[in-house]
């Protein structure tokens, strides 16, 4: 049994929780869309083609903003293929993943869903084939009340008031050569910045998204964000982070470990804007967008590139076990323990292109592994995060040397008092004894809830057939007692533990 120890004080916060640290991202690719959000022909779909089955999931799941439409598929889209009567509507390639739209789901039916959703949409521009006449378009589009010719039209199109979109990301991904209207970091950052001038001239509340790197592995990465934010730094409010994790050659130890990446990932993002904030001699600090992340096995993709046009087809859906939920549940940590930097992200994507929620035609909806931690995550983190320095013992990596077994995040709601604690053990095979002391807490406090993902078998799955095989169970062995929490984690878990105010 290994021994992790870390104190719990009230007073030593982080920043509050952002609710939009809990998003997720909805791409016109493969079936994310199209037999994913909308299936107008599916048993459980609403009088807008919208199936309830995944709507009832998307709520359970948490989720507060959703990117839309894009992803790489962005940087080649026209929006205004996407308004108006869907039978006038054009079917279009999309370069991005060699595949066609039929554009029947647009800025409209996408409002629409995200009302029912309950959700706030982030709205990517294409920066990639067009620039600042067509992003003022769409925000008129979007935005203004009426009058002008694009708002009047889409008061024609059935949505009398202005979908007051905040959240704008200037572009997608474009420091990849893999981007339709790839840029150097001057090109985008011109482009970037007089876009933003131009979006805020009618609309100054605006908060703005630079498009940072793609990864931090791109040979570009640092001074992308250097050179871009010298050119941005007043126009914006956010730079984007994206990072998608994988075991690579079965190397489940440092995979286990991706939350390391994704800290340092993190620093370094904030190290290079501040640096940039200090050369302008700027108070204003930059907030970060990571807003697409996730597990994705990458080499599977790669090794399985559609080459036909089709409508839909299935891409990269990726089947998640729990070793991957364990994961995504400590990236979760990573990403609260930065609250006070990281105020958006989004989990990569929502249904079926590698994400929580996968579907079948005219079939089933179901939960991935990951679902899980997302859900619980979204639902118990409340309040303040809490600054957590745990003491745990150390193991070898080969991606990332020496990384603490336990890692964890934690966060107080002082209103209602609740402390929840979210940890996870990376070790593969010892359990972890936890104690945590309380003693900057006045009020008592005893155990609420505790959720805890684990399974013997690190590779089981949720399939349509056996949707159930990986839930969340409560965490045996938890208790209060001489102000102290003591939990027993078993190797390779996540769980989260929810005190509340004794009596
Ligand atoms: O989420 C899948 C793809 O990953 C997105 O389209 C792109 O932005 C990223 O490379």
């Amino acid at each position: 049994m290994l021994n992790a120890s870390f104190r719990l004080d009230p007073a030593f916060t982080i920043a509050p929780v952002s609710r939009r640290t809990f998003g997720s991202f909805v791409e016109h690719m493969g079936r994310c869309v199209y037999t994913g959000i909308y299936e107008p022909s599916h048993p459980t779909a609403d009088a807008d083609g919208f199936r309830q089955d995944v709507l009832a999931l998307t709520r359970e799941l948490g989720v507060s903003v959703v990117r839309y439409p894009g992803g790489n598929f962005v940087s080649g889209y026209r929006w205004e293929d996407g308004i108006g009567p869907v039978a006038d509507r054009p079917v279009r390639r999309d370069l991005a993943w060699h595949s066609l739209e039929t554009n029947e789901v647009g800025i409209e039916e996408f409002m629409r869903w995200a009302g029912k959703a309950g959700v706030e949409v982030m709205y990517a521009l294409n920066l990639g084939t067009r620039g600042v006449s067509e992003a003022l378009d769409v925000q008129e589009y979007l935005n203004h009340p009426d009058r002008t010719r694009l708002a009047e039209l889409r008061r024609a199109n059935g949505a009398d008031k202005p979908y007051g979109i905040t959240m704008f990301c200037l572009g997608n991904e474009l420091d990849g050569p893999w981007q339709t209207g790839h840029k150097t970091a001057h090109e985008y950052g011109r482009l970037a910045a007089e876009t933003a001038r131009a979006l805020r001239a009618a609309e100054p509340w605006l908060e703005l998204i630079a498009v940072g790197s793609s990864s931090s592995s791109m040979p570009t990465f640092a001074s992308w964000e250097s050179e871009v934010l010298e050119l941005t730094y007043d126009q914006v409010d956010y730079i984007s982070a994206h990072a998608y994790y994988e075991p690579f050659d079965g190397d489940i130890a440092s995979f286990l470990a991706s939350a390391v990446d994704m800290d340092h990932f993190v620093n370094s993002v904030v190290a290079t804007a501040d640096s940039v904030g200090a050369k302008l001699k700027s108070a204003k600090r930059l907030k970060i967008s990571f807003d697409e992340w996730n597990v994705w096995y990458q080499k599977r993709f790669q090794a399985t590139q559609e080459t036909e046009w089709q409508v839909a087809p299935p891409v990269i859906e990726d089947v998640y076990n729990v070793a991957d939920a364990v994961v995504v549940g400590s990236l979760l940590i990573s990403l609260l323990r930065h609250s006070d930097r990281v105020t958006a992200a989004c989990q990569a994507q929502l249904v079926n292109v590698i994400a929580p929620i996968r579907t079948e035609p005219g079939g089933p909806a179901w939960r991935q592994t990951i679902f899980h931690p997302f859900a619980i995550t979204s639902r118990l983190a409340k309040g303040d995060v809490l600054r957590v320095e745990p003491a745990s013992p150390l193991y070898a990596t080969d991606r990332y040397g020496d990384v603490p077994v336990v890692d964890a995040v934690a966060t107080h709601d002082p209103e209602s008092g609740d402390v929840t604690v979210f940890v996870v053990n990376r070790s593969q095979d010892s359990a972890a004894s936890l104690v945590v002391p309380l003693a900057g807490f006045d009020r008592g406090l005893q155990v609420a809830e505790t959720w805890t993902l684990h399974d013997d078998d690190l590779e089981a799955v949720n399939t349509a057939a056996e949707p159930e095989r990986v839930v969340p169970h409560a965490l045996g062995d938890v208790t209060v007692s001489d102000g102290e929490l003591r939990a027993t984690l078993a190797p390779v878990s996540w769980s989260a533990i929810r005190l509340t105010a004794a009596g």
